[in-house]
């Protein structure tokens, strides 16, 4: 049996299913895009019929992104169907990946339909994805808690109608790896034409065992695995790309499996998405947290310091870790700049590198040495998804353990100043308080998370917030050596998402259908 492991990528459709990872167009647009250069074979885009934005976001991915395969999530009825096909139309290589629940518990409270029902509902879903793509996955929600006779006889019907890929979920997290190992099996036993399928696995974390049931289930003949960036998803998310991908090709001696995946690229992926997000991976994830690669004790830094090989069974290049390396200073040039981030895998336009240079000589201003840590945020601020509506002139706050703290802000929309000055509880709330006297909109702030960037007294800090606007949850994001400066622009980023969401909604209502044009 071939090697190779498919790498099929859901973090833009389960993944988003997280709370508060919701992401925009253009926001997951740009993870598409890091995905590809990521080198996943399939990228799930979204749900279609879900709401009007997620059937933007897969029919925008499917005309841009033309390498990976691109999968949209549809139920096993024909509207669902119908819609994915819609969104999928123009892609390169269209993938309908449609599901039904098979285990008894979810027939009879969820679904209140019998065996035969779902039987048949699965077998017309697949012949109509059918009719319209060539590649059809077939999901059996609940495979793992679902009888295993049952499970059989539903896999050989949705092979009859055709479909390419089926795949084994975990919906629930509930199973332990030699069960998985058993299901595989028994299906490449019992199943007749299983062979006309690729048969796939799907874990969520409950246990957090997704990822080694996943390996499991790739030892036991599975050769495509679903998976998302920094393991996000629901509850306790699904199983972790870059686990599964360094384990293979760490213990390339017992997993002796290829994956298409390119590991430098796994870091800056894994910080796009915590970026995009607001959701950081906590210190001790593993290949992308902080403390992956940190040596404390001090047994353990002689030894790598001896040789690496002693306490280090990857290196942090093989996984695009940067190192804290001072990089470059006040004086540097645009081109040490374009160099050094070359250097980094980020090839930047000439826009692109004149935004960043501007960043770049601000912050050498305020901030002695620039580490690479320092470049990827300043990346990730200059090179904005959203227009700027409204931006930031100043913020001054007078704060203390004197209540209330006070703010004035300034802002500026198309060439007009708007100046107002609020009270708050603490000095960011009194310059959210500020903001929202200017543009009129109201945002309640449900998390705020700061970070900081490098370590010493000029370092930069980062700020994450998640602001609901009106029953929908934004995000915002913005770095500065002064945390004021950068709650106000992440606050800000937040606002000036909602009004392009606006926008767009009010232009996609205005369009008007090219036949009644006539
Ligand atoms: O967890 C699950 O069962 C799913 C399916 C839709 C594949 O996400
Ligand atoms: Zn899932």
């Amino acid at each position: 049996m071939a090697d190779r492991v498919i790498i099929f990528d859901t973090t833009l459709r389960d993944g988003e299913q997280s709370p508060g990872a919701s992401m925009n167009v253009e926001e997951k647009l740009k993870m598409a895009q890091q995905l590809e250069a990521l080198g996943v074979d399939v990228i799930e885009a979204g749900f279609p019929i879900s709401s009007d934005e997620d059937f933007e976001a897969v029919r925008t991915i499917a005309r841009q992104v033309r390498g990976p395969v691109i999968a949209g999530l549809a139920r096993a009825v024909p509207e669902d169907i119908e819609r994915a096909w819609e969104a999928l139309a123009d892609a390169r290589r269209p993938r309908i990946h449609t599901f039904i629940a098979t285990s008894d518990i979810h027939l009879e409270y969820k679904l209140k339909k019998t065996r035969e029902e779902v039987l048949e509902d699965a077998r017309r879903a697949v012949r109509l994805a059918k009719s319209f793509t060539e590649d059809v996955e077939f999901s059996a929600e609940d495979a793992t808690r679902t009888d295993l006779d049952y499970l059989c006889q539903v896999v050989q019907a949705v092979i009859e109608e055709g479909a390419t890929t089926v795949n084994i979920p975990d919906t629930v997290g509930y199973t332990i790896p030699s069960e998985f190992t058993t299901i595989i099996t028994t299906l490449r036993q019992r199943v007749p034409n299983i062979d006309r399928c690729r048969l796939s696995v799907h874990c969520h974390n409950d246990l957090g065992l997704a990822v080694a049931n996943s390996l499991a289930a790739i030892q036991a003949g599975a050769r495509q695995v679903e998976c998302t960036i920094n393991g996000i998803g629901e509850r306790a998310g699904n199983a972790s790309l870059e686990e599964i991908v360094m384990a293979l090709h760490v213990r390339h001696d017992l997993l002796p499996f290829t994956t298409g995946v390119r590991t430098p690229e796994i870091y800056k992926t894994s910080q796009l998405l915590s970026n995009i997000t607001g959701i950081m991976v906590q210190p001790n994830k593993a290949i992308v947290g902080k403390n992956a690669f940190a040596h404390e004790a001090g047994i353990h830094q002689h030894g790598v310091l001896s040789h690496k090989l002693t306490y280090e069974i990857m290196t942090p290049e093989s996984v695009g870790v940067p190192q804290s390396t001072l990089v470059l200073g006040k004086h540097s040039g645009r081109h040490a700049l374009k160099k050094r981030y070359e250097e980094m895998g980020y090839h930047l336009s000439r826009a692109e590198l004149d935004k960043a240079y501007k960043l770049f000589t601000k912050l050498a201003d305020r901030k002695k040495q620039i580490f690479e840590e320092d470049l990827l945020v300043i990346l990730q601020d200059g090179i904005r998804e959203i227009p700027e509506t409204y931006s930031l002139r100043l913020v001054q706050a007078l704060a203390g353990n004197h209540k209330p703290s006070t703010a004035t802000v300034v802002l500026e929309r198309d060439g007009r100043v708007f100046v107002q000055s609020a009270t708050g509880d603490g000095p960011v709330a009194a310059a959210y308080e500020a903001i929202d006297g200017i543009t009129g909109l109201r945002g309640e702030v449900i998390d705020y998370t700061i970070r900081s960037v490098t370590g010493g007294r000029d370092a930069v800090g980062e700020v994450f917030v998640h602001v609901n606007f009106d029953g929908r949850t934004f995000t915002g994001r913005a770095a500065s050596t002064d945390i004021i400066d950068a709650s106000a622009r992440a606050y800000l980023h937040a606002v000036n998402k909602v009004l392009y969401a606006t926008e767009r909604q009010k232009a996609s209502r205005d369009e008007v259908p090219v036949a009644q044009q006539a």
